[in-house]
């Protein structure tokens, strides 16, 4: 069995504590809609599609707790602002009110089935022997089961292909270092850790075959938000003639966004970035930015891989409105 990031027992959702890995692997169990935005708020649990997975069991214990519908959505609505996937379950939740435990499981599988599928439609895009770059961590962790990103790159390894995995560690929460490293270990995927910076530096060189991320938000028009950093991952692909591909479900497109130029950005404490291993890194009164994700814009992305079909940037709106 591989990671799973959450699952649901006995009216409690249990969670792995995604901020104490890669050295302790702790469980959560979750009684209440407030918990669980906490959970999320904390990034106890973080990466889109897992995000709304949460979101939506958390949805099924507000109800349970006899919290209104519009009370569950509000609470969970307000802990992180950019991941589709959290209005998309929030959404999906409200509509199935009535039968809110039942529509958190159905929910729960529709994600873990479209992550299965983007593993096996991508896998056909990853070099048959050759070296692909990701950033952050959108794997098991981020989706519950198989990933996004990391999906393709699995059923690759799985059907013989011989991949090397180059992970960006991810600044400030270091996603790809604590998270992405942890996943490859255990499955036994050749990987390298390098330093964020060191991506272009590969890249040119000619080391890299392929760039593989996932996705926070997806616009109609093909423009994308991800973890910080993943624009200049993309504009660097670009410029070496390297395919760069995105990996999401469906429920991370946002069918009321025409482009990425309104996806709302979430801008984290200024400490996450000045504190590294528990020491200020900078002068107490150096103030901080730190925003969360960037939007990439369309015309660096090669093909989003979905579980509805890998499709260019111009063809993304069709793939959400069934065409
Ligand atoms: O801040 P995080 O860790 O929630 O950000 C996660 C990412 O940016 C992932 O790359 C994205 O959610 C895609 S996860 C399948």
């Amino acid at each position: 069995m591989g990671v799973r990031a959450l699952w649901y027992e006995n009216g409690q959702l249990v969670l792995l504590d995604q901020r104490r890995l890669p050295h302790t692997e702790t469980y959560m169990r979750l009684d209440t809609c407030r918990e669980v935005a906490q959970a999320i708020k904390d990034m106890a649990v973080r990466g889109a599609p897992a995000i709304g997975v949460a979101a939506a069991y958390g949805f099924a214990l507000g109800m349970a707790e006899g919290l209104t519908p519009e009370e569950c959505r509000d609470v969970l609505a307000s802990t992180r602002p950019t991941a589709r996937d959290l209005f998309s379950a929030l959404e999906f939740m409200y509509r199935n009110s009535s039968r809110a435990d039942e529509a958190a499981r159905q929910y729960h599988e529709m994600v873990v089935g479209a992550c299965r599928r983007i593993g096996e439609l991508g896998a056909e895009y990853m070099p048959d022997d050759g070296c692909v770059l990701t950033h952050c961590n959108a794997g098991a962790l981020a989706t519950v089961e198989y990933g996004t990103a990391l999906a393709p790159i699995r059923h690759a390894v799985a059907s013989g292909k011989r991949l090397r995995v180059l992970v960006d560690e991810t600044r400030p929460w270091l996603q790809g270092a604590r998270l992405t490293a942890w996943e490859l270990a255990r499955e036994g995927i050749e990987h390298h850790l390098i330093v964020d910076n060191a991506a272009g530096h590969y890249m040119r060189l000619g080391e890299v075959d392929a760039v593989i991320v996932g996705a926070d938000r997806i616009a109609l028009n093909g423009d994308f938000a991800n973890k910080i950093g993943t624009y200049e991952k993309a504009v660097v692909a670009h410029e070496n003639g390297i395919p760069f591909y995105v990996a999401a479900p469906t429920t991370t497109v946002d069918a009321g966004l025409e482009t990425g130029d309104s996806i709302p950005i979430e801008e984290r404490p200024g400490s996450e970035v000045a504190v590294l291993w528990g020491r200020r890194i900078c002068p107490e009164d150096t103030p901080v930015r730190n925003p969360s994700f960037d939007v990439t814009p369309a015309k660096y992305v090669t093909a989003f891989i979905t579980e509805k079909g890998v499709v260019t940037p111009r063809e993304i709106e069709g793939v959400v409105h069934g065409r």
